[in-house]
């Protein structure tokens, strides 16, 4: 226990280094696998899905989610199936997500104008992490309701702030991204929705930074509903797995890419993320060109996570938008 820091995902990477990609700890009174490699975690999502379809039973989950009557942390069964398929089929389906347009280009646009407002005080620096704290609040909160609110507003942000983070240390990127957007927009007042398909290159930026930094670094916990055999070893029913998507990204050899997750558990708000974090994205290097606080350099930012179970960068990523 004493080797796991605040930041679980960094050090259970040291561990597997040392240990190798599948590790068994106790961690407690709590049976937990750790699952650090591609093919591991493939075979636990993907070949014996179902045996690691539920989640265990949290005490804050319990505590917070009235026994756990949300989606995410449920058990799997009969509540979670109901529950899934009414979100699939209703609440975050293609035609609902599209249906949220309207309220997207209204926030991002409302986004834009306030930091236009802000650059005059504050010697033209503004947070950036606040601005878009506020922007994907707005948009879950005026789109989708209940527990939803949290699985997708700190997801959301972490991606978004850490695209502006990778970006601002990125000229070259930037710039690359720039042109982009500035070429398929060209005299707009904003990009709108109808562009995004044709933005590519910013599409893998945040490929690229989900890989490097995903928003849920260790994907929420799974437990085994029976016995099972991973690899040559025996993994007894009821075992808790965490699996290190940050790890696994990390992984020269065999890269696969999970920060949603996989499987009959894998995020069901991947379609409403990606919406609200391209046409955010697009719009904040549409409008303004991005540069640092004077007396900050880019290799002195703090690149440290924060200590929760959505990961933002620890510092708040304050900016100075030159509007063009
Ligand atoms: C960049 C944004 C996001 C990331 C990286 C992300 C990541 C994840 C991950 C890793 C899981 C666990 C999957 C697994 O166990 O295999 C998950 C589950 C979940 N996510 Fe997301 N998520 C994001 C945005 C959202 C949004 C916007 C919503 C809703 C509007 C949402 C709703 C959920 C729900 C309800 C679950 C639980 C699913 C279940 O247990 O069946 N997520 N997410």
């Amino acid at each position: 226990m004493h080797q796991i820091s605040l930041i679980p995902h960094r050090s259970l990477f040291e561990l597997s280094k040392k240990h190798g990609p599948l590790m068994l700890l106790q961690l407690s009174s709590i049976l937990t696998l750790v699952v650090s490699s591609p093919s591991t975690a493939r075979e636990i999502m993907r070949t014996h899905d179902l045996i690691f379809a539920s989640r265990p039973s949290l005490k804050a989950a319990r505590i917070l989610l009235y026994n756990n009557n949300d989606m995410a942390f449920a058990p799997y069964g009969e509540y979670w199936r109901q529950t899934r398929k009414i979100c699939v089929t209703n609440l975050l389906s293609l035609k609902m997500i599209q249906s949220f347009s309207l309220v997207r280009m209204e926030e991002v646009s409302l986004m834009i104008k306030r930091i236009a407002r802000m650059d005059s005080a504050n010697n033209g620096v503004v947070c950036v992490s606040e601005i878009l704290n506020t922007l994907t609040c707005d948009v879950l909160c005026k789109s989708i309701l209940g527990d939803m609110i949290v699985a997708g507003t700190d997801t959301s942000l972490a991606l978004l702030d850490w695209c502006m983070v990778e970006l601002i240390r990125n000229p070259t990127v930037m710039e690359k991204v720039q042109s982009e957007v500035r070429g398929i927009a060209y005299g707009e007042e904003k990009v709108r929705e109808e562009y995004l398909g044709k933005l590519s290159y910013m599409k893998a930026v945040i490929k690229e930074v989900l890989r490097l930094h995903p928003p849920v670094p260790l994907i929420l916990p799974r437990e085994s509903l029976q016995d099972c055999q991973i690899q040559e070893y025996n993994i007894p029913k009821k075992t808790r797995v965490l699996i290190n998507a940050w790890a696994i990204g990390r992984d020269g050899h065999d890269f696969h890419y999970i920060p949603f997750g996989a499987g009959r558990r894998i995020c069901p708000g991947i379609q409403f993320a990606i919406a609200i974090v391209e046409l955010a994205l697009a719009n904040l290097v549409y409008r303004f060109n991005w540069k640092l606080p004077s007396g900050i350099s880019s290799d002195g930012m703090d690149m440290e996570d924060s200590a929760r179970i959505t990961t933002p960068r620890k510092e708040k990523l304050y900016l100075v938008p030159l509007a063009i």
